[in-house]
């Protein structure tokens, strides 16, 4: 990846140089031990970044309601990489997270061509048939359409006032033969992030949203969009600290202050300062220095880890005083899992993944035609032992198939010392696999005719 190299959501071709995409785009790297109850794609290092997650994981520890949302664009097959996000949706599902599912529809509309009656058959059928039987529970797990939640559409429009072309002509690489369509995909999937956080969808809360890497420019951009929109904004100070700061804009000078003519309006700044002043003192902090004519206030005793208490607490202030009151999401980051012809995994390439409702019999022959880290002799084999990072069969027992942590650690040290070989560990992912998928097959049988419960009213 170039240093002036961008992320392409829409291209199937993804970099893989996590390292660089991390340091290139300010990731955190996640630390399992600081997760409760880490499910197996946090133990093996998988989801390896995030932004902000300890929003949630404080949510967790407190038992404080943080919402999670996913998204799917209902083109193409559900294959074992889409399932991935899934894993992660129902681990935050069991820690207490509320789920919102968005359906892609005029996203796949924009930018694949879909329509939206081919898009509604297709997430149906295909996609949230699979998330039930992956095991999603219905009474905690809304999916909706955009195309028929007029709220995320306008929240995408009115999000779109901060920010312009140019800006998308960076984060996208759009040019002036783009698609109007395509242009106007990202807002609404800034409306689809935001959206559980208005008062009709669950009110303001942490949402966070498991995604793999190439989605990061679409959080990138909803998290400045929606700082953009702050009338609030914490900052930490350079010598220890945290400043809360006015941002005045149009729509919001008069309450901050700012008369008709441009002056400070002392009146309303100070009983402005008053409560700002009064709800940090109810968080617990003292030592405060407002500054009502610069319309700032230093927090001296409060620390990096209190900002994103202090700015909730402001967002709910900003929603009483007729602001939007929005939250940054929060996100995590999978690694791909590679294709099992050793490129990248695609619908379109029906050799390079599996898909949830391939026949044992494929399953078997894509399993064993896979890239194998394995020796080209069983001599030598024995001797070098095989390679577990090129291997796909490994690979897959890691992401999907073997769920315990022992089991596959006993694999790894037979492939890797030789006393496995190649051909050995592909039938042990055949079998895995083929059992995996059996069982989904039969929860997918369950819940046939059975969906209602997860779609919510407004897309039924
Ligand atoms: N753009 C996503 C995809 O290509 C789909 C999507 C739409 C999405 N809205 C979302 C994903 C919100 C996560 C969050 O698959």
């Amino acid at each position: 990846m170039g240093s002036n190299e961008r992320i392409d959501p829409w291209s199937s071709n993804q970099s893989t140089d996590y390292d660089r995409i991390i340091e290139k785009f300010g990731l955190d790297i996640v630390d399992p031990s600081s997760l409760p109850n880490p499910g197996i794609l946090h133990r093996r290092g998988i989801v390896f970044a995030h932004r902000d997650l300890d929003v949630v994981t404080s949510c967790m520890a407190s038992g404080s309601p943080f919402g999670v949302l996913t998204g799917l664009m209902p083109s193409g097959k559900m294959h074992l990489g889409h399932s991935m996000v899934i894993d992660q949706v129902k681990w935050f599902q069991e820690q207490g997270g509320d789920v919102t599912v968005t359906v892609a529809d005029l996203e796949a509309l924009a930018t694949r061509g879909t329509s939206l009656l081919d898009g509604r058959e297709k997430a149906i059928n295909e996609y949230v048939l699979n998330y039930a039987a992956l095991g999603l529970e219905p009474s905690k797990t809304r999916i909706y359409f955009q195309s028929r939640r007029p709220s995320v559409q306008s929240l995408g429009f009115i999000l779109g006032r901060k920010t312009n072309i140019s800006e998308f002509e960076a984060i996208y690489g759009f040019s002036g033969d783009t698609n109007l369509a395509h242009v106007q995909a990202p807002l609404i999937q800034a409306g689809d992030i935001i959206h559980p956080q208005l008062d009709d969808f669950g009110g303001l809360r942490p949402i966070v949203v498991p995604v793999g890497i190439d989605q990061d420019p679409h959080i990138r951009l909803t998290r400045s969009l929606a700082q953009k929109t702050n009338w609030f904004n914490v900052k930490p100070r350079k010598s220890g600290g945290l400043t809360v700061s006015l941002s005045v804009q149009d729509e919001n000078s008069l309450q901050l202050g700012i008369s008709k003519d441009g002056k400070i309006d002392s009146p309303v700044r100070k009983k402005l300062f008053d409560t700002i002043g009064k709800i940090l003192t109810d968080l617990g902090f003292s030592d405060i220095i407002p500054n009502q004519k610069y319309g700032t206030l230093e927090v001296l005793g409060a620390s990096l880890s209190d900002k994103s208490l202090i700015r909730m607490s402001l967002l709910r202030y900003e929603r009483e005083l007729g602001g939007l009151g929005l939250a940054p999401p929060c996100s995590t980051y999978h690694r791909f899992a590679v294709g099992m012809t050793g490129g990248k995994m695609s619908s379109s390439k029906p050799e390079t993944t599996i898909f949830m409702d391939d026949s044992s019999d494929q399953v078997a022959k894509k399993i064993r035609k896979a890239v194998s880290g394995g020796q080209p002799t069983v001599e030598e084999h024995r001797r070098h032992g095989g390679d577990c990072s090129r291997d796909v069969a490994f690979q897959y027992l890691q992401f999907f198939f073997e769920e315990d942590d022992n089991s596959l650690s006993e694999i790894r040290s037979n492939y890797e010392s030789g006393s496995m070989l190649a051909g050995e560990i592909k039938q042990i992912c055949i079998d895995s696999a083929t059992e995996w998928l059996a069982n989904l097959k039969e929860k997918r049988d369950q819940w046939v005719g059975n969906l209602d419960e997860f779609i919510a009213s407004d897309s039924r």
